[in-house]
C-alpha cells in the first residue's frame, strides 16, 4: 500500500535520487526510490511502469535519461506528467543541467505540465570524479581529458538533493528555476590536486585532443556515436564556458554550497578510493 502523499523519486538508485531518497526517509517522509532497477520499477522506455510507479504518488522528482536534449525526452516527459496529473500528482521538481540549451524543450515540457513546477539546472557533479566516469581516472592516477584549461564549479550532490527535497516538501519554490553550482571554479589540475591532498594517492591531469579522447573512450568501449557526444560535453568545459558561479543553492537553502575540498576530504575518508 502506498500513501497517497509519497513522493516518487525518479532515478532512485543513481547519484541524486538515492540522496533525496535517503534525505526524505531521515526526515520521514513517505517516498518511494523508482528506477528499472529500484524497489519501484520505473522505465522511461515502458510506459506500461509508469502508471503503476505514480499510484498514490503526491510530488515526483523527475530525473531523466542522461540525455536530456534527446528527440524523445520533450514527448515522453509531457506524457508522463499528463498521467501524473491525471493520478493525483500535485508537484514536480525537474533535475535538468546548467548552460545546456538542448535541456530547453525538456523543461518546457515540465513548464507545460499544469503541476507546481522547480526546475533544477545543476553544474557538473563533483561524485563524477568518485562514483562516475572520472572514477576510473582517478584510480589510474592520471585524468587525461580534454579540458585544456576550462574551469567548473563542480556542485556536490549532496547540495543538488537537500535542494530537490526543499522544493519537494517546502513552501516558496514553485516556479523557480535554481541554477546550482558549487562556490569555486576549479580545473581539472585543481581537482586532480584536491583530491590527490585527500587521498594520499598521485593524481595528475594531463590534457589531451579530443582526437585522443575520443580513441581512449573507444577503446574503453563506447561506441562510435557515443564517444563524440561525450567529448562534446567536456568541450563546453574545455572552452571556458561553464566558468561562472550561481547562486541557486543560496537562494534555496539559505547558506553556501559545500566545497570541493570538503567533497574529497568525505569521500576519501568513507573509501571510495581506495580502490
Ligand atoms: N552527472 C553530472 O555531472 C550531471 C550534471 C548535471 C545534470 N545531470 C543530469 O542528471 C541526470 C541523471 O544523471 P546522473 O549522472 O545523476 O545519472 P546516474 O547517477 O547514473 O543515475 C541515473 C538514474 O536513472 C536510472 N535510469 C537509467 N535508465 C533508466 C530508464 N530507462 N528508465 C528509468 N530510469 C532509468 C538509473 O537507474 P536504473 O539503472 O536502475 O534504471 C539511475 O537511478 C541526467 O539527465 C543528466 O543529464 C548530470
Amino acid at each position: 500500500m502506498t500513501n497517497s502523499n509519497d513522493i516518487l523519486v525518479l532515478g532512485g538508485t543513481g547519484k541524486t535520487g538515492r540522496r533525496v531518497a535517503a534525505l526524505l526517509a531521515e526526515r520521514g517522509v513517505p517516498a518511494r526510490a523508482a528506477s528499472r532497477g529500484g524497489a519501484t520499477r520505473f522505465d522511461w522506455l515502458d510506459d506500461s511502469t509508469w502508471g503503476p510507479a505514480l499510484d498514490g504518488a503526491g510530488a515526483v522528482y523527475l530525473v531523466y535519461l542522461q540525455d536530456l536534449s534527446s528527440p524523445d525526452a520533450p514527448g515522453h516527459i509531457q506524457a508522463f506528467l499528463r498521467l501524473a496529473r491525471e493520478r493525483g500528482v500535485q508537484r514536480v521538481v525537474m533535475l535538468s543541467a546548467r548552460g545546456w540549451a538542448g535541456a530547453g524543450p525538456a523543461e518546457e515540457a515540465v513548464r507545460a505540465s499544469g503541476l507546481a513546477w522547480t526546475i533544477l539546472r545543476p553544474t557538473w557533479f563533483a561524485q563524477n570524479f568518485s562514483e562516475d566516469m572520472f572514477a576510473p581516472y582517478v584510480l589510474g592516477g592520471e585524468l587525461r581529458l580534454p579540458t585544456a584549461a576550462g574551469r567548473e564549479p563542480f556542485i556536490d550532490v549532496a547540495d543538488v538533493a537537500e535542494v530537490a527535497v526543499a522544493a519537494l516538501t517546502g513552501d516558496g519554490h514553485a516556479g523557480e528555476v535554481y541554477e546550482l553550482s558549487g562556490p569555486r571554479l576549479l580545473g581539472f589540475g585543481d581537482a586532480a590536486a584536491a583530491i590527490a591532498a585527500a587521498t594520499g594517492r598521485e593524481l595528475r591531469y594531463t590534457p589531451i585532443s579530443s582526437e585522443e579522447f575520443i580513441a581512449d573512450l573507444i577503446a574503453a568501449g563506447l561506441t562510435a556515436e557515443e564517444a563524440p557526444v561525450v567529448d562534446g560535453l567536456l568541450g563546453i568545459i574545455a572552452r571556458d564556458e561553464n566558468a561562472y558561479l550561481s547562486d541557486g543553492v543560496r537562494r534555496a537553502l539559505g547558506r553556501e554550497a559545500r566545497d570541493f575540498t570538503a567533497y574529497a576530504a568525505d569521500t576519501a575518508a568513507a573509501g571510495a578510493w581506495r580502490g
